[in-house]
């Protein structure tokens, strides 16, 4: 985001060197006989009556300010090949628009009176059949990347008036820039009962996807690459359901859970091991899931597994107990913590549960704010989050964990390369908190018997 931004928007035309030359005569076959564009019914956007609620609070907070909020633009991935685009957070929640085609558009707060601002979106218009763009342009040629919403079009689908992107003033504010990225992320801390929805909505997509990786651990455990193998089957629920996931899924085997954000996934499994997985979809509506669960391979947890994970699922409770609003953002984790300590202290791993010499094993803050990003709303000020108090209609997960590494020689032998981390999503309610992802076990008995009945039906 920024007061002012400068795109490259020109009509520089994307092609490559094994394009073949378009002679005369095709490009004028190619500029008509085209039918004229369909008129749609319906196409008003299911969340554009909440948005100009979003856009007023924004206005307030800058009068008389010319604000630019850019849905940010495409990277080369390689030669004439992008990056999949997914447009900024703070673009999506004020227009409601979230397609890959929102590149590069740029949605302008003009200031409108000493108060007030009108909203413009600037966007980027069909592409005319007239022009070479429209089968040349590997970008954005319609015939290379598919139709997308004209102005008069996308003016229905939000409310909010639209004209051609065309260049805006060049110039920035870095100070400006953190204030205004500031506030935006202030103002999505509170979630409305739609965006709740949409959390919910990804979180049952996500469970399902956990329900598909169970089912296909018989597959897994037998390739040389099983981590891999899970990333993939959660990865086709995530695009088949949603957008895709909404972060790089952590499929860690063994030791590897050890790792925090494990996301090469690239080892075997061993059945005698535990899985953690941590993995969440995105729905077409941007908002994503988060959630860990931490399976033994075998379906069955051994001894000393089951030992960690009641520890760490303990003080998922005392973290999920301590949620209500007005308690402090960071009285979740210190509950959670605690039980940590003492737990560590009762095996002998510490001399005492007091101090901090337990994060050696835990390390990690044991949750954050949750909705369009996966780490969501990171630019609001310590006083509105780390240091502020949860209030209802914030989202957020609670997601302790225990990582004992394998060369970690303050441990027991058996306790070391055992990684277990349990990750749920829940919303402030005025009571307490409701747990959004209750749909998945979260107890070993429980984690087992859903395991056992989905392997034994998938084999039947
Ligand atoms: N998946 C990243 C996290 O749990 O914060
Ligand atoms: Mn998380
Ligand atoms: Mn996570």
């Amino acid at each position: 985001m920024t007061t002012s931004a400068s795109l490259t928007t020109g009509s520089a035309i994307r092609t490559v060197s094994h394009d073949l030359p378009v002679t005369p005569e095709l490009a004028s076959f190619m500029a008509s006989g085209w039918a004229p564009d369909p008129v749609g019914g319906d196409i008003r956007l299911p969340v554009a009556g909440l948005t100009p609620a979003r856009r007023a609070r924004l206005s307030a907070r800058f009068p008389g300010e010319r604000l630019l909020v850019p849905a940010g633009g495409l990277t080369v991935r390689s030669n004439d090949c992008d990056h999949r685009f997914r447009p900024h957070s703070a673009y999506t929640w004020l227009t409601g628009l979230a397609g890959e085609e929102q590149a590069d558009h740029v949605l302008v707060l003009e200031p409108d009176g000493p108060h007030g601002h009108e909203a413009v979106l600037h966007i980027r218009p069909r592409s005319a059949r007239a022009d070479e763009g429209f089968y040349r342009d590997r970008r954005h040629g319609e015939f290379w990347v598919g139709r997308r919403p004209g102005l008069a079009e996308t003016e229905r689908m939000t409310g909010i008036r639209c004209v051609a992107l065309d260049g805006l003033p060049p110039g920035r504010n870095a100070a400006v820039d953190a204030g205004l990225a500031s506030v935006l992320g202030e103002l999505r801390l509170v979630k409305d009962s739609w965006e709740v929805a949409q959390l919910q909505q990804a979180v049952d997509h996500t469970a399902a996807g956990f329900e598909d990786v169970v089912r296909a651990l018989p597959r897994a455990l037998a390739h040389p690459r099983g981590e891999r193998w899970i990333e993939g089957v959660f990865g086709l629920r995530a695009r088949a359901e949603g957008n895709g996931t909404g972060y790089e899924t952590i499929a860690a085997s063994g030791a590897h859970a050890c790792v925090l954000h494990w996301t090469r996934n690239d080892g075997p499994l061993d059945a005698r091991e535990l899985l953690l997985l941590d993995a969440g979809v995105e729905t077409g509506s941007l908002y994503t899931a988060d959630i860990t669960r931490t399976l033994p391979l075998s379906g069955r947890f051994s001894p000393v597994q089951r030992q960690v994970y009641e520890l760490v699922l303990a003080a998922q409770d005392a973290g999920i107990a301590a949620l209500k609003p007005g308690a402090s953002f960071r009285d979740f984790h210190r509950a959670g913590m605690r039980v940590i300590a003492e737990g560590l202290a009762e095996w002998g791993v510490l001399k005492s549960a007091s101090g901090d010499l337990h994060r050696r094993y835990t390390l990690c803050s044991s949750g954050h704010m949750l909705g369009l990003d996966v780490h969501d709303c990171a630019q609001a000020r310590a006083e509105t989050y780390l240091d502020g108090v949860l209030e209802e209609g914030h989202v957020l997960t609670v997601e302790p964990g225990l990582y004992l590494q394998p060369d970690d020689e303050t441990l027991p032998p058996e306790l070391r390369g055992i990684g277990v981390r349990i990750e749920d999503d829940l919303v402030i309610t005025a009571e307490g908190a409701r747990l959004l992802s209750g749909g998945l076990p979260r107890t070993p008995d429980a984690v087992e018997d859903w395991m056992g009945g989905l392997i034994e039906a998938h084999a039947r």
